[in-house]
């Protein structure tokens, strides 16, 4: 494991049944970096994150999260320790309110109500539209209310590392542009993030560092400027 990096991943490997889904994948996350790991559909992405929250089982590999071996931890246990997955496909719960479902994202905290309470108003100046929306159902939000709503809830448990898969997923652009710039700023507030992403242009230009998958294996690292101009990523993800 590499001194800085928050989270390291060595030789990960995921099968479903004769599927070789993830293919001896390595990653190391720099504390207070953003990183990406970018791909085409099906190369492995979000079964790689799902393996880090705890949610699929490993054929083969080790995850380290701040020095501790969380490889065989429970997923409930995996977000206590402050590594916590923004819900796929923005799964809110849509009978609750904005409120409620901020709310809920603290479950796993111990500290007071005044605490919760200091960092909903934080959500809320993070994502304005949410403030205005604190009493609607989650249900009746448009598409990119209801991304911002799984990232809040998702902040709402304190974490020491935040998981995306895919936030830009079915959004228009400038709702993108909106979001990806709250996590720029969220991350300059300290947070480091791992950001799944199919938008490889976007992605690149907002992390760090990226890692580039292609049927289960990393093919291509470095900083996500570098990678940008990379010919083999401009043929291959950028049209050029
Ligand atoms: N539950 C499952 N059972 C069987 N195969 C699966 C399952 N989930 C994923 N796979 C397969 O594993 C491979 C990797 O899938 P994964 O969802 O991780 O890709 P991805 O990179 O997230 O793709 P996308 O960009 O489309 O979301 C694919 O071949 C997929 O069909
Ligand atoms: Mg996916």
């Amino acid at each position: 494991m590499s001194a800085q990096a928050l989270l390291s991943v060595r030789g990960l490997s995921i099968n479903y049944g004769h599927v070789n889904a993830v293919r001896g994948i390595d990653l190391d996350l720099a504390a207070g970096e953003i990183t990406a790991l970018v791909g085409a559909n099906g190369a492995g992405k979000t079964t790689t994150l799902m393996a880090l929250s705890g949610l699929v089982k490993k054929a083969a590999g080790a995850v380290h999260f701040d020095g501790q071996d969380i490889s065989a931890m429970a997923p409930h246990r995996i977000v206590a320790s402050g590594l916590v997955q923004v819900a796929e496909g923005r799964a809110t719960l849509t009978t609750l309110t904005v409120r409620e479902n901020l709310d809920l994202g603290a479950y796993t905290r111990r500290d007071g109500a005044t605490a919760r309470a200091r960092d909903v108003d934080r959500i809320y100046s993070l994502f304005p539209r949410l403030a205005e929306r604190a009493t609607q159902m989650a249900g009746s939000l448009s598409g990119g209310e209801q991304q911002m709503l799984a990232i809040g809830r998702a902040l709402m448990a304190k974490p020491r590392l935040l998981l995306l898969d895919e936030p830009s997923m079915g959004l228009a652009p400038l709702i993108v542009q909106d979001i990806f710039r709250t996590l720029k700023r969220i991350n300059a507030e300290g947070l480091t993030i791992f950001l799944v992403e199919q938008n490889v242009k976007q992605a690149l230009k907002l992390a760090h560092r990226a890692y580039v998958v292609e049927s289960g294996e990393v093919v291509l690292q470095g900083r996500g400027a570098e990678l940008l101009g990379d010919p083999r990523v401009q043929a291959a993800y950028l049209g050029h």
